[in-house]
């Protein structure tokens, strides 16, 4: 049996990653692939309770910039051993909703988390496991962080940063497309869901040409 085929979703809040998750597990579906569909951080139990502390902790207690990098590998080991390898290693295909390029974007470009540090974590617990396909879902941080707002009016501890810590975060994925053009497909989330299919969908049915 082939291996499963690994892709990526990523992007700042409010830049639809919700309706693309949708849109491309409906697209596999129809071409009868078995897809795990997951998140970072998150995905198993105990990557959950980690993904609960991250978010949830209380406004009282400052959540250091490397606390906030370890914490996201550590979900991210449990997610990769409990269930992306053995999930890939049985010919499932695996979406993950954000998975390492967020923690070169948040904790590296946004925090300013010292590069080496998250290459180095990077290199020990992702490996090799890296996506083949990733879409970034980019838009300006202003119009990401309207549409998050008009969504959901609650925020979690990362949706409460200002402007310009998500204005980083957008350069950040940015400059790690640019890195990796062919993993990278980039997507203008500033215009409208039949738009931002269209573009999906070109990109998802030549990666399934090439891969399926
Ligand atoms: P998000 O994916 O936006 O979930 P939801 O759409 O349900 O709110 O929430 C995850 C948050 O975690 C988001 O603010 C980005 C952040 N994050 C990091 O800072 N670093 C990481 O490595 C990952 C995976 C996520």
């Amino acid at each position: 049996m082939s291996k499963g085929r690994f892709i990526t979703l990523e992007g700042v809040e409010g830049a639809g990653k919700s309706t693309a998750m949708r849109f491309i597990q409906l697209r596999l579906n129809e071409s009868n692939i078995d897809t795990l569909i997951t998140r970072e951080p998150g995905g198993t139990p105990i990557a959950e309770e980690i993904r609960n502390v991250l978010l949830h902790t209380k406004a009282d207690e400052k959540m250091f910039p490397q606390t906030e990098l370890l914490l996201m590998f550590a979900s991210r080991e449990q997610h990769i051993k409990q269930c992306i390898e053995p999930a890939l290693t049985s010919g499932r295909w695996v979406v993950s909703d954000r998975y390492v390029d967020a923690s070169y974007a948040y904790q590296g470009a946004a925090r300013g988390v010292n590069l080496a540090f998250i290459k180095a974590l990077d290199e020990e617990i992702v490996g090799s496991l890296y996506p083949e396909l990733t879409f970034l879902l980019d838009l300006p941080a202003e119009l990401g962080l309207e549409r998050a707002a008009q969504r959901n009016p609650t925020k979690d501890r990362i949706e409460s940063e200002k402007i310009e810590f998500f204005e980083k975060v957008r350069q950040g994925y940015l400059d790690r497309a640019k890195e990796d053009p062919k993993r990278f497909v980039i997507i203008d989330a500033s215009k409208n869901i039949d738009e931002v299919s269209l573009q999906m969908q070109l990109a998802l049915d030549s990666f399934l040409k090439a891969h399926k």
